[in-house]
């Protein structure tokens, strides 16, 4: 029996994988991020993934890698932004491509979104991103994306037992088309994210999470920030 995998939720979608003795942290954003329950340099990750560039997803990356020396894995451009900053260890990868990381697989899928650090750099195309923890759940984690018909091809090619599903609209999905993407997906849980940060992704997760069971019969799991759940 594989020991259980816990997911915190640090606002945004800003999320923390406890898998054995490893801490992958998915898309930091502590500084500028009003929900966030903890500082940035309270974060202790080994290894730091990325879906895309924007600020509020990459704001802390740098800090936290040069801290714990943590391993930052994102597609190509990102990892060699993050080199020219000074970060010791990056794995660049791009879409399609999978590899094998000591916590699990990694494998960067397409988002429908753009990607641009906040200096105007460019950052690559934007990533969804499969995690197959090692005897663990296999997490699909969306990134910042539009609805797209290809999320029913990712739902057949991976059995996902819990998806991190932007809810906010605006700048990504909103509530109903993320409903749409869980049946696609045909994920067991999911896990709204990318709301109510900001002023113009004001988004109701309990409402979102009744409107997704009596759709779809999946389970929303709205999380606080600083809350977690173990799958
Ligand atoms: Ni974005
Ligand atoms: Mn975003």
């Amino acid at each position: 029996m594989a020991d259980k995998t816990r997911f915190v939720y640090h606002g945004h979608s800003n999320v923390e994988i406890h898998h054995g003795k490893h801490v992958v942290q998915l898309d930091p954003f502590y500084t500028s991020n009003k929900l966030a329950d903890i500082k940035a340099d309270k974060a202790k990750p080994h290894f730091i993934l990325l879906s895309h560039a924007h600020f509020d997803h990459t704001e802390d990356v740098e800090a936290i890698a040069k801290r714990t020396n943590a391993m930052v894995i994102c597609n190509y451009e990102m990892s060699v932004y993050f080199e020219k900053k000074g970060v010791q260890r990056t794995h660049g990868m791009n879409h399609g491509g999978g590899y094998e990381f000591p916590f699990g697989h990694v494998t960067l899928t397409l988002a429908f979104h753009t990607s641009s650090f906040p200096d105007g750099a460019y950052g690559g195309q934007p990533a969804g991103l499969i995690i197959e923890l090692q005897n663990g759940p296999t997490v699909y984690f969306a990134g910042d994306t539009a609805l797209f018909g290809d999320m029913k091809i990712i739902g057949k090619l991976w059995d996902i037992d819990l998806a991190f599903l932007p809810i906010g609209d605006n700048y990504t999905m909103g509530p109903d088309h993320a409903i749409i993407a869980a049946k696609w997906l045909q994920c067991s849980a999911v896990v709204p994210v990318h709301y109510n940060t900001f002023p113009e992704i004001t988004q109701d997760a309990e409402v979102f999470a009744k409107r997704l069971k009596k759709k779809t019969g999946i389970r929303g799991l709205p999380l606080k920030p600083g809350e977690s759940v173990e799958f």
